[in-house]
């Protein structure tokens, strides 16, 4: 499917309405009870000419950019249902590239399909292009937002036995041929690196671990930002076995290291004026002769001695070697994105991610960044009183403080693998990681959730 830039021409056009603003399908509206609250879609045909699609918005006053996202959406699903090969869309008035930007999300992403699997009913919409009537630049970097957050979805959806770290570690270097650079360790060198939280976690498993270090450099580059991703590509539980309920999902613990490869996916084209580099570790979690068991003391890569209470609280080991390895590179910042607790999604829901950091810049930054895309985040507390629930008598601390507060204890041991003086937030993106049921542009699944919040952070460097 392409998305052009241009204005209104062919069979069917789309436009958006707010409330009570049904100027040139008055008749058709009130026919149909059309008023253009949101999530009304009408299909028409004005003075009996060609097909109209319309999309409320809801009341004027309250009209924000994902109203509009949502309605693009829609119209997205109303045009597919439709069996339509093309259509050309009218953006409403106002700010013209946040609008637009807004709408080609909105469409892109409702479109998203993964089909790999179906034997039958294995054809893709017909949807081959849609003129959407704004700035051709913003158009162009709005849709490479949306394939960015699809290819995520791709790597989530996949199989856990298809989306191995090797096949992690492979797309990470088929988006490095785009024009990024890319290293990737094996698992000797994994050891060689003295990474011990990624092999602890990965010897229970007959895949081997893989450590990805991407890197994207601009000339015009004041600051350097490190990404870093946790990749599980599977979360047994270990040896503290989930229930089955409790790792239905667990293929979807790869997210973080997805964002991150599908952020990269997109600074070749998109060019902001930032160094970053892009860090996952990928295993399995695996209770397999040689897993790693309670009361396993292990120690990360820059130096720090882990007492395993729970092989389950296993993302935040893994994140200890990763965040340790960025912190060498000496960037001016990082941002790590996890599913790394059930506590975050007990606090906030399964559609909010949290955000920990010390830094108020970063903290008003990245909220403004998730706003402007419509991806929730929210703030929750880096309280160092709690430091103590997960103190140890044999190690420098336990991997698991209990269930009190599991998203903060978890924040905490993070934060002891980032160097002093680098700036750091800690994005759980346990809850809207996947979504079990279709939401507005997000079908079910996974959602590639941050991925477009952070290359809009990127961006607003
Ligand atoms: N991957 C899970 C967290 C998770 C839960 C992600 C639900 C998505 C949805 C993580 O590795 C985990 O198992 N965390 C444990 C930690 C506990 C043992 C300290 C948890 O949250 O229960
Ligand atoms: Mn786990
Ligand atoms: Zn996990």
């Amino acid at each position: 499917m392409k998305i052009i830039a241009g204005s209104p021409k062919g069979e069917t056009t789309a436009r958006f309405a707010f409330e009570g603003e049904l100027d040139g399908f008055r008749e058709e509206a009130k026919a149909n009870n059309f008023s253009g609250k949101e999530r009304e879609v009408l299909v028409c045909y004005p003075r009996g000419g060609k097909r109209l699609i319309v999309a409320g918005l809801g009341k004027k006053e309250r009209f924000d950019t994902e109203k509009l996202r949502r309605a693009a959406a829609s119209i997205a699903l109303r045009a597919k249902a439709l069996d339509l090969a093309e259509i050309s869309v009218g953006l409403p008035a106002g700010n013209r590239n946040e609008n637009t930007r807004a709408a080609v999300e909105g469409l892109a992403l409702a479109l998203y399909e993964y089909k790999r699997w179906k034997s039958k009913d294995a054809k893709p919409h017909k949807l081959a292009s849609i003129r959407v009537d704004g700035d051709p630049d913003a158009v162009r970097r709005a849709e490479v937002y949306a394939r960015a957050t699809c290819l995520v979805r791709d790597l989530v959806n996949e199989p856990p036995s298809v989306c191995t770290p090797r096949y992690l570690a492979a797309a990470a270097k088929a988006v490095a041929k785009k024009g990024v650079g890319i290293k990737v360790l094996d698992e000797k060198q994994v050891r060689k690196a003295g990474m011990g939280g990624l092999v602890g976690v990965s010897v229970g498993s007959d895949e081997p671990p893989r450590f990805v270090h991407l890197s994207y450099r601009s000339p015009g580059a004041k600051k350097t930002v490190a990404i870093v991703g946790k990749g599980i590509t599977f979360d047994s539980g270990g040896l503290c076995i989930k229930p089955a309920d409790g790792m239905l999902n667990m293929k979807d613990d790869m997210s973080g290291a997805g964002a991150v490869i599908g952020i990269f996916s997109a600074l070749a084209e998109l060019k902001p004026r930032v160094n970053v580099h892009g860090i996952f570790a990928a295993t399995e979690n695996m209770p397999g002769g040689s897993a790693y068991k309670t009361r396993d003391v292990l120690r990360a890569m820059n130096g720090k001695t882990m007492e395993i209470i729970n092989t389950d609280a296993e993302g935040r080991l893994i994140l200890a070697d990763a965040l340790s390895y960025a912190s060498r590179l000496k960037p001016d910042e990082i941002i790590d994105l996890a599913t790394l607790t059930g506590a975050c999604v007990v606090a906030l829901g399964p559609d909010i991610a949290a955000i920990f950091t010390a830094s108020d810049k970063l903290r008003n930054d990245l909220l403004a960044s998730a706003k402007a895309q419509g991806e929730k985040l929210w703030p929750l507390p880096l309280e160092h009183d709690y430091w103590e629930m997960i103190k140890s008598d044999v190690a420098d601390m336990k991997n698991s403080g209990g269930r009190w507060g599991g998203a903060i204890t978890a924040a905490l041991f993070l934060e002891e693998f980032v160097d002093k003086g680098i700036r750091w937030a800690h994005l759980d993106i346990a809850g809207p990681a996947l979504t079990e049921r279709d939401k507005p542009y997000r079908p079910a699944g996974g959602t590639g959730v941050m991925v477009r919040t952070l290359l809009r952070y990127l961006e607003e460097q």
